[in-house]
This record gives C-alpha cells, structure tokens and sequence, in this order.
C-alpha cells in the first residue's frame, strides 16, 4: 500500500536537463552534428505560433550545415556543461540532489548514427560524468534520445521514417548500456515521444518539405521508435536485470472547453491521441481507436512481421511524463483565443494564469493527470520534467530574488503530494532545467528555469558564472524535509 502520509522515504527528488540544451562543445572530440544544432537563433515575434517560427527546411539545414561555429546557434554552445560539469554536479549535491536526469547526445558517441564502432572520446566524457555523480551519491537517469539525432540518420535515412534507423539505435543502446552498466540503473528510451506526431523534424528528424505526407511519415516514424523503444527494454534487461526502463511522455491533458457533449467528445479524442504512446509502450498494443483516426486521415502504417509481438513482450518497467500545463479542446476552437506552448499553441483557459510566454499555469492538472495515469496503467509513475520558464533579474547584491518560482514548485509539489496520498505509486521527481539551460522551442536563454543562474544573455555574452538563486535554499529544504517543509 502507498504510504498515504506523503512521499515514500525512498523518494527521487531531482533536477533535469538535457544533453543538447546544455553541454555545448557541439563539434568537440569528434562529436557529429544533430538535429538541435540546426535550430538557429531567431526574434520572437510572438509566442504563439512558435512551431511556424522555428520550422526547419531544407534550405534552412543547408544553411546550418555550412555554418561552421557556434555563433547565432545557442544549442552548439549551451552553458558549457561539457566542461563546466564538475562544478555543476557539486552544485547540484549541495542542494540534495538524489537524481539526475540528462540525455546522452548520441553524435557524441556515433557521430554518424551509422558508424559502426562508437567514439572513445564521446564515451570517456559521459564516464566521467557518471562518476562524478556516483562520488557525489547522485543516481543518474539517463535517456537514450532527447532532440539529438545525428544529422546524417536526417539526410541519408529520412530521420526515424527510414526503418534502418532501429538498428543504429539499438547499437547505440547496446553500446552505452554495456559500457555504462554499472553505473546506470534508470533508463528513458525517447525523451517526449510524442513530439514525433507534434514537431516531425524535433521528434522524429524528419524535414517536412521532404516527404509528402507529413502525418503518414510521422506515424510510420512514431512505429519505428515504439519497436527501437521495446528492443532496447529487451536487449536492457539482458545486459542487467537490475536496470529500470521507462517511457516518457509529454502528457498534454485536455479539459473540455465548456460541457457541451461535443466538447467533451473532442477532449476525449485529444487526450487518447495523447495517451496512445503510453498505451502502447505500457500495454504493448496498438489501442483500437487508432484504426478508426489513422483510416480518415489516409495513414497507413507499414509493420514488419513480429513488430507487434515485440511490443507486446517488452514494455517498460515505469512511466515518465512532463507536465507544464493543460491544454483545452472544443469543436469550434475558433470561437476561444490561443495562447503559447512550445512546440503546440492551445485555446485560452480563462480560468488559469499564464507566463510571459503564454503557458498557462496549472498545478491541480498535475494532481488529476497523475491520477488517471495510475488508474489507467497501475506502474510507477514518475514526473521527470515540470518547471517555470521565467525571466530572472540580478539584484545589485548579486541576489536572484525568483519567489514566483518557489511559488510554481510549492504548488506542484503540493499537488503532487495529493496524489500520493490518493493511492498513486511516484518514484521521483526532477524539476526541469535544473540548472538554467537554453530553451528547447525559442533557444533563449532568458526563459530561465533553473534553481542555479547562469551569467549567458540569448547571444551567448556573459560568464558563464553559477549563481544560486533564492529558490535553491528553498528546493534544499524541500529535499530535505522530502516534501514536508513546502
Ligand atoms: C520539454 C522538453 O518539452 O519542455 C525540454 O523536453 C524543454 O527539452 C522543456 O526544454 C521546456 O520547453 P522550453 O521550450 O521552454 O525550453
């Protein structure tokens, strides 16, 4: 039985980031180049439409690929996590970490994602890492694949709709899971796997202008990482029985507009879309009402023989999923205003604060998202990505006074905490962006998340020095107290 009191004592309190958000060093020791170091800096204009502003095409990768340096591209420089890790890590213990989330960039080890033998320097910095975490009694939580693919699995393969892009991924797994064996234990497969249905080129490497139906391509790529994500759970529990593999989801949860049975209807649609990637990775079977959507919307999936049986025998030990706000669904969404996600907009929700960038704030949404997780799957859950993106200001005294962001965790956290002693079974917890990182949708670096301030504007002035924030004590206090002193 959940201890109905509060968190278990075993509780992962954690932080996350990722790989090409924050380590930099994007052409160092002989690192390939990926999907996120094509994404250029660009002025907003508005928030809401950011997935048209941020689209990349052909000639924008054409561009990319002749743009030798770092300059006006923030992911290949990041906050220098490549070499800055050691101080961050002894920042992260100090503020109790028990978990660290972060991606392994996979052009690092196979700068091709072809290549046959992996890079020794790719492999030797993520030991390094590793140890230092384990010196520093801080568990990692690795995922396989966050926004990262290497460039030429892009161009030659067609990104994940090239079905020759399982096998690379599971040498890729084969090889780090081998290599880091003893000193992993949680594993995430695809960071946010429905971002493949949501933003192609993110998700699944796949460049829009170069396909000609996106929606079928995307669907055939979202089967080819369901089928990588089960060989690899496979091919896990062979290399050790101890790891623990998860699935990770953004869970976008749909409130109906008004309660107009229409609406409701449409909420429903929207959060099975949604819940189809846990319902496959979780389950092991397509759910049936995807024949019925794929059938009007002329997608046609192609599955080789013993596909399916692959995801019915290896589905994951744990669920992860995101959580930043909720999203709204009616009939007529004409008829409501849109406000900003990052990589989706969504209709208005008056009844809820938004961000700068138009987020809307929604912490009860975690409460109730957590829930019907738990009803409808019964494994541990754990949420590996929840946090504020914020604009920060340095005080005269140095002093970074982010109340508003004790203030979004507290209420997260409080009711994250309803839901355990509603019945549900969470693991962790791992506030996103951890430590200020560059943004995954608009690659600022002035949407701060961070309970750690780093000196870098959106040019990539600055020096990079580490501040702790006002909510770094708070956080420490949290950890300590495991969730009692909010
Ligand atoms: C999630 C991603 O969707 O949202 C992260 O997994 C990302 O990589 C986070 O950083 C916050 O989004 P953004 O665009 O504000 O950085």
């Amino acid at each position: 039985m959940q201890n109905v009191q509060g968190f278990s004592k075993d509780f992962l309190w954690g932080g996350a980031i990722a790989a090409n958000q924050a380590e930099g060093a994007y052409d160092a020791d002989g690192k390939g180049l990926s999907t996120a170091d094509m994404v250029p800096y660009f002025d907003k204009k508005d928030y809401v439409n950011l997935k048209e502003l941020m689209h990349v095409t052909s000639d924008s990768i054409q561009k990319a690929m002749a743009h030798s340096s770092a300059e006006g591209y923030p992911k290949r420089y990041g906050i220098d996590f490549y070499h800055r890790f050691k101080e961050d890590i002894a920042l992260f213990a100090e503020l109790g970490l028990k978990v660290f989330r972060l991606s392994i960039n996979w052009p690092r080890i196979f700068p091709n994602g072809d290549d046959l033998t992996p890079n020794e320097e790719g492999l030797r910095f993520y030991d390094e890492v590793f140890d230092e975490l384990r010196k520093n009694n801080i568990e990692p939580l690795v995922t396989l694949s966050h926004y990262e693919m290497p460039m030429n699995l892009v161009l030659n393969y067609g990104g994940w709709a090239g079905r020759e892009v399982i096998e690379h991924f599971v040498r890729y797994a084969d090889t780090v899971m081998n290599r880091y064996k003893d000193k992993v234990k949680y594993w995430l497969t695809f960071n946010e796997i429905n971002t493949t249905i949501i933003e192609p080129f993110t998700g699944g490497g796949i460049v829009e202008d170069r396909v000609d139906n996106v929606m079928q391509a995307s669907y055939q790529a979202l089967h080819h990482q369901f089928v990588a994500s089960s060989a690899v759970t496979k091919l896990a529990r062979e290399i050790n029985p101890e790891f623990k593999i998860g699935c990770m989801l953004a869970r976008m949860i749909h409130y109906p507009a008004t309660s107009k049975p229409e609406d409701v209807l449409q909420a429903q649609i929207d959060n099975q879309l949604n819940l189809l990637h846990t319902d496959v990775q979780v389950r092991g079977s397509y759910p049936p009402y995807m024949a019925r959507y794929w059938a009007e919307h002329g997608v046609s999936v192609h599955m080789e023989p013993g596909d399916l049986d692959m995801l019915k025998q290896h589905t994951v030990d744990f669920i992860s999923f995101s959580y930043y706000t909720s999203l709204v669904s009616a009939v007529n969404p004409e008829e409501y205003g849109v406000t900003g996600g990052n990589l989706y907009s969504t209709i208005r929700n008056p009844n809820l604060p938004r961000t700068e960038w138009g987020w809307q704030l929604d912490p009860i949404g975690l409460r109730v998202a957590l829930k019907e997780m738990y009803d409808r799957y019964q494994l541990p859950l754990f949420v590996v990505e929840n946090g504020l993106g914020a604009r920060d200001t340095v005080e005269a005294d140095g002093s970074i006074q982010d109340d508003y962001r004790i203030d979004y965790f507290r209420q997260h956290i409080q009711q994250m905490k309803e839901a355990v002693k509603d019945g549900v079974d969470l693991m962790g917890y791992t506030s996103w962006g951890v430590i200020d990182i560059i943004s995954a949708s608009t690659s600022e670096m002035s949407k701060r998340y961070g309970f750690i301030y780093v000196d870098q504007d959106d040019h990539g002035k600055g020096t990079l020095n580490r501040y702790k924030k006002k909510s770094f004590g708070w956080y420490q206090k949290v950890i300590a107290s495991n969730g009692e002193d909010l």
